[in-house]
């Protein structure tokens, strides 16, 4: 048996055994290596006559094809082998319970301040803010609400200084004011936020939010106010027709003053907002009174206009169907399950304006 043969023989016996992937290594180095049986079969072939040369050249081709085929499959046998002795002993029992996965919902106002930004942007108005501790003067003073005014009672006032200097802003009115000091009319803007008064039962919270609006610029009507709000209410409950009522009333800030009322009937036990003989107030509003203008150095023969301040969370209840004023702040994580919104699924009127 020629050398060659004899190799081949051999080795695919050593292989027929059963072999780690050590064992196959080794048999590797042995055949391949360096100088390995084959290999050095291989440096044979220089000394070898010229008419024995082809002969030998391709059985060795041959031989070390067969031999690598071999070790080849040989490997991926074992890797299987060991694959399938893992999956024997490491199986999952696809009779257990899931894991919990918690998703997170937004909460009903963070949504409604989200529409209603959304709204007003879409029409110009921009988004700004001020901190829920406020100082007397923006609160109260500048806002053209003398000293003795009922609304500066303790009772709906939390002060936070015997000297009754700062406070927990009662409403969104005294961003008008940080708004028309830091800048120069024409000013259009919106202002979302939480307030605080000392009230509390079904329809009342201590804390509470309100959007502020404030347009200032020159020639703006009572006409643009209503424009403005009835476009609002249209777009934020998503009906084409809405009856609304402005109906006198008295803010210090505002001259004329009116509160805004809207239509709704109560169809199969539902509220429908828009139509019917019933009314609910949802906002305070009015021409900016001069005495306001004036204590923020805006010149009122030139420049007037309108604010309004609405209430977020009765928004927010109205159109999400919500009846206690107080679980938006139990922090019920069941409530806000049920009463949240998906992230990745808002309703249609959201347009996309971040928090
Ligand atoms: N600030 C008033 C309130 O809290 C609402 C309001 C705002 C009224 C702006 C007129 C103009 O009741």
């Amino acid at each position: 048996m020629s050398d060659l043969k004899k190799i081949k023989d051999d080795f695919l016996l050593k292989l027929e055994k059963k072999l780690s992937l050590a064992d196959i290594n080794e048999i590797k180095t042995n055949l391949f290596g360096k100088n390995g049986l084959i290999s050095s079969q291989f440096k044979k072939i220089g000394s070898i006559s010229e008419s024995e040369k082809r002969k030998f050249a391709s059985e060795l081709n041959l031989i070390k094809n067969e031999l690598q085929n071999k070790i080849n499959s040989k490997i991926n046998e074992i890797q299987s082998e060991e694959i399938n002795k893992k999956l024997e002993k490491e199986n999952v029992d696809i009779t257990l319970p899931e894991r919990t996965f918690v998703q997170g919902k937004i909460h009903p106002v963070s949504q409604t301040i989200d529409e209603i930004s959304s709204i007003f942007s879409e029409i110009g108005f921009s988004v700004e803010e001020g901190p829920d501790v406020e100082n007397e003067y923006n609160n109260f003073t500048a806002l053209n609400t003398p000293d003795n005014h009922p609304a500066r009672d303790m009772h709906d006032t939390f002060y936070l200084d015997e000297k009754k200097e700062k406070l927990l802003r009662t409403h969104t009115s005294p961003v008008q004011i940080r708004t028309m000091l830091k800048d120069k009319p024409p000013f259009k803007i919106i202002a979302p936020g939480r307030t605080y008064r000392s009230d509390s039962d079904q329809t009342h919270s201590p804390m509470f939010h309100q959007v502020e609006g404030l347009h200032i610029d020159k020639n703006i009507t009572m006409g643009h106010l209503k424009g403005c709000l009835n476009y609002f209410i249209k777009e934020f409950f998503e009906v084409k027709k809405i009856k609304m009522r402005f109906r006198p009333s008295h803010f210090p800030f505002t001259e004329p003053s009116a509160e805004v009322d809207i239509g709704y009937e109560i169809k199969d036990g539902k509220m429908v907002i828009g139509e019917g003989d019933k009314w609910l107030e949802i906002l305070g509003c009015g021409m900016v009174h001069p005495n306001v203008l004036k204590n923020v150095k805006v010149d009122s023969s030139n420049y007037q206009g309108y604010a309004f301040g609405i209430g977020i969370d009765r928004l927010a209840m109205l159109k999400y169907g919500i009846n206690d004023l107080r679980a938006f702040f139990d922090c019920d994580y069941r409530w806000l399950n049920h009463f949240g919104f998906d992230p990745l699924d808002v309703p249609t009127n959201y347009r996309g304006l971040s928090r």
